[in-house]
């Protein structure tokens, strides 16, 4: 894992937009596949993405997304729904085409056909090129809970009440955020070419500290990265903040950065 330590959010947001600028630049003909979260953790990179498009430094004319889940029986056009909520401070600022942002349809009258048919539709565009991650106060990524498979595809699952809790801010009360959703599985994140994971904040140090250091397991879902050969995780210095080899991580930043220049 690549860990890149940042002082705030704006920075962390810098490093991840380098990753699409990337990621949009060396993809081919058919443009680049970018996996993108909801939530407050990507939404400096998202500032960000938006500020180089409007500066002419980036173009996402060629390419589509998929986002990580959905809420179920929420509607598309509720302004929490997370179709809304990439709508409202992502792609209706960018070139993207509209019908080329894809998410779970959390209407759909059978959940579980859903699930399989969005698996699979992410596999039919050739899969994910970058994924772009929050990570939840448990450890979840996407809507994967503790407990979760760590080989899991998309499905419904139910929320737990920690993550309502912290989700209960976006609604007007705990008892409006809806309990289940379709969320790309563990299995099914695991197969994008390159993740980026954001965090901010001490609420996430735990979460951040036991995804990196601890042992893997289902207890703490987003330690399945530690399988995948290519991963980022950019973490400022409250998130990282129970990190015991911080230290160490600043150093091969440094490292690096002697070696580029
Ligand atoms: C959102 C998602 C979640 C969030 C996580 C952190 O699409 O899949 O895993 O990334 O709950 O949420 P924030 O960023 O709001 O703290």
């Amino acid at each position: 894992m690549e860990i890149i330590l940042v002082e705030d959010a704006v920075e962390g947001g810098r490093c991840v937009a380098d990753l699409v600028a990337e990621t949009l630049s060396s993809a081919g003909s058919g443009g680049a596949t970018l996996g993108l979260a909801t939530g407050s953790s990507p939404l400096a990179a998202y500032s960000e993405m938006i500020a180089r498009f409007e500066r002419g430094e980036m173009s996402f004319a060629q390419a589509r997304a998929f986002l990580l889940d959905e809420y179920v029986a929420l509607p598309r056009e509720h302004e929490q729904s997370y179709w809304s909520f990439i709508r409202e401070n992502l792609t209706r600022h960018i070139d993207i085409p509209d019908d080329q942002v894809f998410s779970p349809d959390g209407e759909a009258e059978d959940p579980v056909a859903e699930a399989a048919r969005y698996d699979a539709a992410i596999r039919a565009a050739g899969g994910v090129d970058l994924q772009i991650l929050g990570i939840g106060s448990n450890g979840h990524i996407g809507f994967n809970e503790p407990s979760s498979s760590l080989v899991s595809r998309t499905r419904v699952k139910t929320l737990t009440q920690q993550t309502i809790a912290d989700n209960a801010r976006f609604f007007d009360s705990p008892d409006e955020v809806p309990v289940h959703v379709l969320t790309q599985g563990l299995g099914t994140i695991m197969e994008a070419r390159r993740i980026v994971l954001t965090a901010t904040g001490a609420s996430k140090a735990g979460a951040v500290a036991a995804t990196i250091e601890g042992p893997l397991g289902a207890h703490c879902p987003a330690t399945v990265l530690q399988m995948h050969p290519a991963v980022t995780i950019v973490v400022d210095r409250e998130a990282a903040s129970e990190l015991t080899d911080r230290e160490y991580y600043r150093f091969i930043q440094q490292q690096k950065r002697r070696l580029e220049h």
